[in-house]
């Protein structure tokens, strides 16, 4: 049966963080453009004890708390309030499940889409509520909220949970930057030019940077932060999802299967990095107090309250040994309290073959950036010639093509991740989601990693909050003759 609009959408978790932060926000996006189906109710559900009137008063307020006060029109506020329902569940009784599930059977009149923005422990859990009471059918799709599990074994058993009751077909796995137009446009950029293509191998490429950096630090949610470290809160998805846009092939169309089938293939193809080479391919580090956006900020430890041998910044150089990427490093790297945010992917070309200008003229191999936030801008690094007249020798100086995505396309608004990702699983639509071989294989190649820093005690190396991480992630590139960009 092929999906339909959905008829129901039901947040697991609809009290929490995110949703507050997120999702409710995203929800009022689409709902101010008119692209949320006509008759589709929303069920918000959580342990908060909260009646109909109780959620949309809080929905109000992450609203108002959350959206430029400029952009909310109470048209639309009214209309979106006017779809929610609340029912508290505790997914630990038995009785108030039941209670839950006979709210969504009275009020789905088709398809449904649940969110399940809770704490991982609880997917299998809720999964297996609704399938006894016949609310996980053909129509129902299940969206999984990020982290899957904290290793491969965790996110076998909860994927195995949930496959008991949801076709994989109908589990979306969120990782909200493939929600991120930036992150689109990557594929739109590598498959809608022809220009990149017969560049984008071994034989034009020297290395790929990829960079996630954060100002942030753990801001409240230590508890959870610190059982995973840089490596599984960032680089076992975000990080390898962008790792796999940049280096997979042309997928034969851009649809779920075709996207998916590529993006296995990168992470199959990803060498493995254990105890014996943790200490030359990978860097661990743990910000401590600092100066950043001249204020001073306190370590991590002290913003957890105790000392925590925990990563709050993680560099890798990842080899995909494959026929089109043979000996390119990938870096990976992403931390918080960095000195600024950014998010970016920088491809150095090789340099000329030879030279024909001389030993004066500079030699700068080409550089691709493409930065996905906050700025979103893609960048080629070329030589030009200085004017002049040449006399000794041509000069040369490095120039930069740049074309602001933000500033060409200002008049049509940027949407939250969430809004894009939202829309397309009420329409029905996986191809921006993890499909389950993507986070197992993923977790295969990190708990590699996470086995290799136990068993060589590579222990996070302190760097200020404020800086770039510690200098093991200089030496981690300079070893094989590269620099941070
Ligand atoms: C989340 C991580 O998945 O991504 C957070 O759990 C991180 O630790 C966040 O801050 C970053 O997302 P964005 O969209 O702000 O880059």
């Amino acid at each position: 049966m092929s999906a339909q609009p959905a008829t129901l959408f039901v947040i697991f978790g609809a009290t929490g963080d995110l949703a507050q932060r997120m999702l409710l926000p995203s929800l009022y996006g689409l709902q101010s453009e008119n692209l949320l189906p006509d008759a589709m109710r929303i069920l918000g559900s959580g342990r908060t004890e909260l009646d109909d009137s109780g959620f949309r008063a809080f929905v109000r307020e992450a609203l108002e708390t959350f959206i430029p006060a400029a952009e909310l029109n109470e048209t639309h506020v009214t209309a979106l309030l006017a779809r929610l329902h609340y029912q508290p569940a505790d997914v630990s009784n038995a009785d108030s499940m039941a209670a839950l599930c006979q709210v969504i059977t009275n009020l789905r009149h088709g398809d449904v889409v649940y969110h399940l923005s809770t704490a991982p422990r609880f997917f299998a859990p809720i999964t297996a509520a609704l399938g006894t009471h016949n609310l996980s059918g053909p129509g129902t799709r299940v969206m999984l909220e990020k982290p899957i599990g904290t290793s491969l074994d965790t996110a076998r058993e909860i994927n195995d949970g949930v496959a008991q009751h949801f076709a994989e077909d109908r589990i979306y796995r969120v990782d909200h930057y493939l929600g991120k137009e930036g992150v689109q446009n990557l594929l739109a950029l590598r498959f809608g030019n022809a220009l990149f293509e017969p560049l984008w191998n071994a034989r034009y490429i020297e290395q790929v940077q990829i960079t996630i950096a954060e100002t942030v630090g753990v801001e409240g949610r230590g508890d959870y932060y610190d059982s995973s470290g840089a490596i599984r809160d960032m680089l076992q998805n975000h990080l390898l999802q962008l790792l796999c846009l940049t280096a997979m092939e042309a997928p034969s169309a851009f649809e779920p299967t075709a996207v998916r089938n590529e993006k296995i293939k990168v992470l199959s193809s990803l060498r493995p990095i254990t105890a014996h080479d943790v200490n030359v391919e990978t860097a661990r580090g743990q910000y401590t107090a600092g100066e950043l956006a001249d204020q001073t900020v306190p370590g991590y430890d002290e913003e957890l309250g105790r000392d925590s041998d925990t990563e709050t910044f993680v560099a890798v150089r990842a080899m995909v040994d494959n026929w089109r990427w043979r000996g390119v490093p990938f870096y990976l790297r992403t931390g918080k309290r960095m000195p600024e945010r950014e998010t970016k992917i920088f491809i150095q070309f090789k340099a000329v073959p030879h030279s024909i200008f001389g030993s004066k003229a500079i030699s700068e191999p080409n550089a691709l950036i493409i930065r996905l936030q906050p700025e979103e801008r893609i960048e080629l690094e070329l030589l030009n010639k200085t004017p002049g007249l040449d006399r000794h020798g041509i000069r040369f100086a490095k120039v930069s093509l740049d074309f602001d995505a933000q500033e060409e396309f200002k008049a049509l608004r940027r949407r939250p991740a969430y809004e894009r990702l939202y829309l397309d699983a009420i329409e029905g639509n996986g191809t921006l989601f993890v499909r389950r071989d993507e986070t197992e294989t993923s977790w295969a190649w990190v708990d590699g990693i996470l086995a290799g820093w136990e068993q060589a005690e590579l222990h996070p190396s302190p760097y200020p909050a404020g800086s770039w991480g510690p200098t093991s992630a200089t030496h981690l590139v300079a070893r094989n003759g590269h620099e941070w960009n």
